[in-house]
């Protein structure tokens, strides 16, 4: 029988890792899926499972726990590697720095010297459209500057890129890929897979989801002064299964050899969007309301900010495909599914 190639997916509980490692399945990839459950829920990794119908294998590991990480190499034959773990929530890195620097920076760190150690060569890495900050023009390539990070959670996205490039320099058998993600939303059309956040959610979609559900009251939209034509914030809103397919078509070109050793990419649509065009739109397609008002600017919110895609688009062979329309309509199945609402 032929050999599959066997991917290690850190983090690979979490919202876009359980995506990820569905595509990779589906792809024909074997999987381990190594995650400390820090952020994410067991029923992930079934929801995979079934979605799948492959019993996908699954570690309970810290990514920072240097030996226990070690282990796992020993016990897995892995030669590549997409690295999710990560905490992200930007608000809590402010008032906890420490958290992030350690979390993201360890595990990272452990990664990529595990990768060496053990002659492991495929290192893809899941940063942020945060890199570019408030971007002076618009979209943003690859080669548009990274801005100062606003956030010690931003900074770990930059400091992540820099120690992969660095170490790829360095280190003749390695090679990386950051993906830069812009806003990834949506679910799985299974509606076995989604997000699952914790507590209040911060980020816009699952706010919608929980607004509509009745769970919360009220969504506010954070300002509606901004310079854009609505006066509410523009962002590129990358449908979930999109992006997990993104990971896919970077993990082959690096196990092709394609390209060069360490690149960046762009994973987004090209199309912005604004907060009051998503309200309105997840409506529209999904027959229900969300109660909202208009409220003050969220500090530290970049006023526009959307991807040239055409490097992806062109290098990777990959493009965004699902529709806003569809993307929403998923979003709303998996809330619905979550609250048991069918
Ligand atoms: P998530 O929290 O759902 O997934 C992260 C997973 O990593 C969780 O399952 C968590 O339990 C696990 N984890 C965290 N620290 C760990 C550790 N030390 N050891 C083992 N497991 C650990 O988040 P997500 O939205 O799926 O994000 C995945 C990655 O993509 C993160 O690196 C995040 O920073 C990055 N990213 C996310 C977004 C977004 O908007 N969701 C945008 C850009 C980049
Ligand atoms: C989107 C838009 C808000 C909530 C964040 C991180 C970024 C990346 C993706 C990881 C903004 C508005 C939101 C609400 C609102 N993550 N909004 N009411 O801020 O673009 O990016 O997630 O790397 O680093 O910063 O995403 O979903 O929080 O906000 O009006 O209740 O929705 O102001 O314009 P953001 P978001």
């Amino acid at each position: 029988m032929e050999n599959k190639h066997c991917v290690l997916v850190s983090g690979g509980a979490g919202y876009i890792g359980s995506h990820t490692a569905v595509e990779l399945v589906e792809a024909g990839f074997d999987v381990v899926i190594a995650d400390n459950l820090s952020n994410s829920d067991i029923s992930a990794v079934e929801g995979v499972r079934r979605i799948t119908g492959v019993d996908v294998q699954f570690v309970d590991v810290d990514c920072c726990d240097r030996a226990a990480f070690d282990r796992l190499f020993d016990d897995y034959g892995f030669d590549s590697a997409i690295h999710f773990a990560a905490y992200k929530a930007v608000g809590e890195s402010v008032s906890d720095p420490m958290k992030y620097y350690r979390n993201n920076l360890g595990s990272f760190m452990n990664l990529v010297d595990l990768m060496r150690a053990h002659g492991r060569r495929n290192i893809l890495f899941s940063s942020s459209a945060t890199v570019y900050g408030e971007a002076d023009t618009l979209p943003v390539t690859e080669l548009s500057p990274r801005k100062p990070a606003t956030s010690p959670y931003g900074n770990t996205k930059q400091m992540c890129e820099d120690i992969l490039r660095d170490s790829v320099k360095a280190y003749d058998s390695l090679r990386g890929i950051a993906l830069r993600y812009f806003n990834p939303i949506g679910a799985h059309p299974s509606a076995l897979i989604g997000e699952l956040p914790r507590g209040v959610p911060q980020n816009l979609v699952p706010y919608i989801t929980q607004t509509a559900a009745g769970i919360r009251e009220c969504l506010s939209i954070f300002g509606n002064d901004y310079p854009t034509p609505d006066g509410s914030c523009l962002r590129d809103y990358i449908d979930i299964v999109d992006l997990a397919k993104a990971h896919v078509a970077a993990l082959r070109r690096m196990i092709g050899g394609g390209g060069e050793r360490y690149e960046v990419f762009n994973i987004g649509t090209g199309r912005p969007v604004s907060v009051f065009e998503l309200v309105e739109t997840f409506e529209r397609v999904n027959g229900v309301s969300v109660n909202r008002k208009v409220a003050p600017r969220r500090a530290g919110d970049v006023v526009a900010v959307w991807a040239d895609t055409s490097l992806a688009n062109r290098e990777l062979g990959w493009r965004a495909e699902r529709s806003l329309d569809d993307t929403l309509r998923s979003a709303w199945a998996w809330e619905k599914h979550v609250r048991g609402m069918e």
